[in-house]
């Protein structure tokens, strides 16, 4: 039996917790922080896993808490504005690869070992080649106080809680600095800008913020057709500002166009789109900090980064939300991790919504994951206290499908089989 689920997250301390779990205020263009709640927008489809209000399927009358990390989903979108929870939630054009990632992970059958004599699983792994509390870390998300007003640092505060590192995105609501004055393992995710002389400046102020690993994403030369945010006219309330990028032509993510991502508009016009091996070289020989590089797919990337001397790369496909059509990251992961054989580590990201998800991907070869979504549900359900909640759940389910396939760490299950098909 898997240690009690929320059991280190006080009633009191949010709106998640035991017995606890009420509507939180609601953040977001159509709202200000503390304004009372409003009700989601309820004519539009549930996503997989979610719920269209803040109760959970099968909770009955004695509903003690998210029972699952999909459970989030149902309170986050109760507690949005819904153009906000479609700016979360959305992928790019039909959405065909987003729903692909999950069905590609559910169709990930791992062979159980019995007889192993394990008792109690120990989670903890190494990214990196430093100590983790278990094998995962928090993507990198930007504008996290569209979803809650204590923003980064609360989902830092959570990350650092449970003892997992925590991605602080180029396109955080609140600078860096602040965010990696939280303590805990933070590493900056750099998005590659037209204007060199900001990148160089990032990275200097990464390192000096005492970040311990730089994560370069390389999947967005422009940003994908996401079109729900396209049809809502998705721009930024005024709060929520890209806090890193101070004369980054910010205005543009707030200018709201009837059929016009605000947010596409702006990073259209500060991201570089040509970005090229040459300048991974030379962010390689720039930055004495592990490097990982996010948003591969295609194993002769993968190969080629970890020849110019990446840490790391992150099977990704941005959840979705670039290339619609592109691969499911569990389909793409096994051929990744072949290519980089021991030359680099390779984590899954996209898709990720429990322990098992983890334990496939640990399965199939890979180091470690990213988990996106889930952690912005909690983090909009319950500020600092849901994401804690949230993560404390990610460990006791993967404690759980380690003891289930007879594995006593995380490293035992990269040696457990798979099978596909159901
Ligand atoms: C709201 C939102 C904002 C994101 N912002 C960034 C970002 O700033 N930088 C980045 O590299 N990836 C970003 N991503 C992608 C995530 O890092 C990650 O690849 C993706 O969420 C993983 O899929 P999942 O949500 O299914 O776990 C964002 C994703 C979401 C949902």
């Amino acid at each position: 039996m898997a240690e009690p689920l929320l059991a280190n997250v006080p009633p009191d301390e949010s709106g998640v917790g035991r017995g606890a779990l009420a509507v939180p205020a609601p953040c977001g263009s159509a709202a200000p922080p503390g304004a009372p709640a409003t009700a989601a927008g309820t004519d539009r489809s549930a996503p997989a896993g979610a719920t269209a209000d803040a109760s959970v399927p099968g909770a009955g009358g004695g509903f003690a808490g998210p029972a699952s990390l999909a459970d989030f989903a149902g309170l986050a979108r109760a507690a949005l504005p819904p153009e906000v929870w479609d700016f979360v939630d959305g992928g790019s054009g039909t959405e065909t690869t987003l729903t692909a990632n999950r069905a590609a992970l559910d169709r990930v059958a791992v062979l159980p070992r019995v007889l192993t004599g394990v008792d109690r699983p120990r989670t903890e792994a190494p990214l990196l080649g430093r100590p983790q509390a278990m094998p995962v870390a928090v993507a990198p998300m930007a504008y996290q106080r569209l979803v809650h007003p204590d923003g980064e640092p609360a989902l830092a505060a959570a990350a650092r809680a449970a003892g997992v590192p925590y991605v602080a995105s180029t396109l955080s609501s609140t600078r860096i600095e602040e965010i990696a004055a939280v303590g805990g393992e933070v590493w900056f995710q750099l998005y590659w800008l037209r204007d060199r002389g900001m990148v160089a400046d990032l990275l200097d102020r990464a390192h000096a913020a005492g970040c311990a690993a730089l994560m370069v994403t390389v999947d967005v030369p422009i940003l994908g057709r996401r079109l729900r945010d396209v049809r809502n006219g998705f721009a930024l309330p005024p709060h929520v500002t890209a806090a890193n990028l101070p004369g980054g032509r910010d205005d543009l993510a707030h200018q709201g166009t009837p059929g016009v991502s605000a947010v596409a508009v702006h990073t259209g016009a500060v991201f570089a789109p040509a970005l090229s091996w040459a300048d991974l070289a030379w962010l390689r020989g720039r930055t004495p900090l592990p490097l990982l590089v996010k948003g591969i797919l295609d194993p002769r990337d993968a190969a080629r980064a970890a020849e110019t001397g990446a840490d790391a790369v992150v099977v990704s496909n941005h959840g979705g939300r670039q290339l619609d059509g592109a691969p499911a990251t569990a389909t793409a992961l096994p051929e990744v991790v072949a290519a980089v054989g021991k030359r680099c580590e390779v984590l899954l990201d996209s898709g990720v919504r429990g322990g098992v998800d983890v334990l496939r991907a640990l399965a199939l070869g890979a180091t470690g994951v990213l988990v996106g979504r889930p952690l912005l549900w909690a983090l909009a359900a319950g500020g600092r206290a849901g994401a804690e909640a949230a993560l404390a759940l990610l460990a006791a389910e993967l404690r759980d499908a380690l003891t289930l396939t007879g594995c006593a760490d995380p490293a035992a299950a990269r040696h457990l089989h798979t099978t596909t098909g159901g």
